[in-house]
């Protein structure tokens, strides 16, 4: 058996990919480091919560005294880190715990790890040669598109939000671990990921929650920023390719091949609920008394609210590298994986 940390698993895409890779491999053993703050719920994962091969560990990636006891205890021979602050809004109003958490987390972990694993710099230990540090990381680092570019791994990094600079930061960290330590990384970046366990703070969760709700649904500016949408299982999978296939010291973009405008996924998103579940609403037919039920589409709802500040336009990814070198490919495109979706936050919101 192989212990591996998984960092951050209480999360949206930690809490996709834990049950993902216990039914896939049963030689592993996950252990789960999660600080649970507002982001994390165990209810996300309580289908693993009997599993003898996964372990919860409630705690701080910052705190290196609980890292190194992790490392001993279990004798941890792999690390796919997830935990971070994770929403772009967040970080503009209150910076600070980014940079604490996705830097100063992520360089503790990596050094625990060098340190556990490795004797000197490009010398491992007797039986930990095979051990690999995965860190997830975003398109967002390469900053924004213009209409027609894509994002490629040798794009340079430009970010423009306190998250995607704390990110680009510790993409940075973990090179030079790989340059000047010879611990053994990858890197990947993804693009937006959308489905099941997701935040209700995000995007798709707000317009689905809004719309059930009868409530306004906000989309900010005029709606038209980009970004690429891939299906969090597809993100797993491709996790899962790199961590075991990928080559060391090599970066992997992960992306759907779907772009949508933020109004295409409201657009899409309400006209999936006007055919499953109908609004109906009450319209002042005689001046503002209302007089009869009749149904009215969940698009009537969309309110565009003042953009956030420096709202990156587009991002696009290039997934060439990993569908060459590696044969991933998304199995779920938009139409099919919005549909799953919205069929679970419908249970969710509905009971
Ligand atoms: N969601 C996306 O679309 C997306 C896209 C590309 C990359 N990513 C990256 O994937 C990773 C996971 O994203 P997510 O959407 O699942 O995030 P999330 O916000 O849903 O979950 C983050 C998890 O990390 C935990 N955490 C936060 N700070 C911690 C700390 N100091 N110590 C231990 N645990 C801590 C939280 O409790 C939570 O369970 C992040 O690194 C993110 O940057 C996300």
């Amino acid at each position: 058996m192989t212990n591996i940390l998984v960092t951050g698993c209480a999360g949206f895409i930690g809490s996709n990919f834990v049950p993902y890779f216990l039914d896939k491999y049963e030689n592993y053993n996950i252990v789960n480091l999660d600080l649970l703050t507002y982001a994390g719920d165990l209810k996300n994962l309580t289908e693993c919560e009997e599993n003898p091969r996964y372990k919860f560990i409630k705690g701080d990636i910052c705190n290196r005294e609980l890292v190194e006891f992790i490392f001993k205890e279990y004798d941890i021979q792999g690390v796919i880190h997830f935990a971070a602050e994770s929403h772009v809004d967040n970080s503009i109003k209150n910076p600070a715990v980014f940079i604490q958490t996705n830097v100063n987390g992520t360089f503790t972990l990596l050094d625990v790890a060098y340190k556990y694993w490795m004797d000197k710099p490009f010398s491992y230990k007797k039986d930990y040669d095979r051990c690999r540090f995965h860190h997830i990381s975003t398109d967002e680092v390469y900053g924004t598109l213009n209409e027609a570019d894509l994002f490629t791994e040798e794009t340079p990094y430009a970010p423009n939000s306190p998250y995607s600079a704390s990110k680009a930061s510790s993409d940075m960290i973990v090179r030079s671990y790989q340059e000047t330590y010879g611990v053994n990384t990858v890197i990947t970046n993804c693009s937006n990921n959308y489905g099941p366990k997701q935040h209700d703070e995000k995007l798709i969760p707000t317009i689905i929650r809004k719309a059930l709700a009868g409530e306004q649904i906000p989309i900010y500016g005029d709606g038209k920023n980009i970004r690429d949408w891939l299906y969090v299982l597809d993100h797993c999978k491709g996790i899962d390719l790199v961590y075991h296939t990928g080559k060391e010291a090599n970066v992997y973009n992960i992306g759907g091949r779907n772009e949508r405008t933020n109004l295409q996924i409201v657009d899409t998103i309400c006209s999936i609920l006007d055919e499953k579940v109908p609004r109906k609403s009450y319209l002042p037919l005689n001046g503002d008394i209302p007089v009869a039920k009749a149904e009215v589409g969940y698009k009537e709802l969309i309110t565009f609210v003042e953009d956030r500040a420096g709202h990156d336009r587009r991002y696009a990814i290039d997934a060439t590298k990993i569908e060459n070198e590696l044969g991933w490919k998304a199995d779920e495109d938009f139409e099919s994986g919005i549909v799953k979706t919205i069929e679970w936050y419908l249970r969710k919101y509905n009971g």
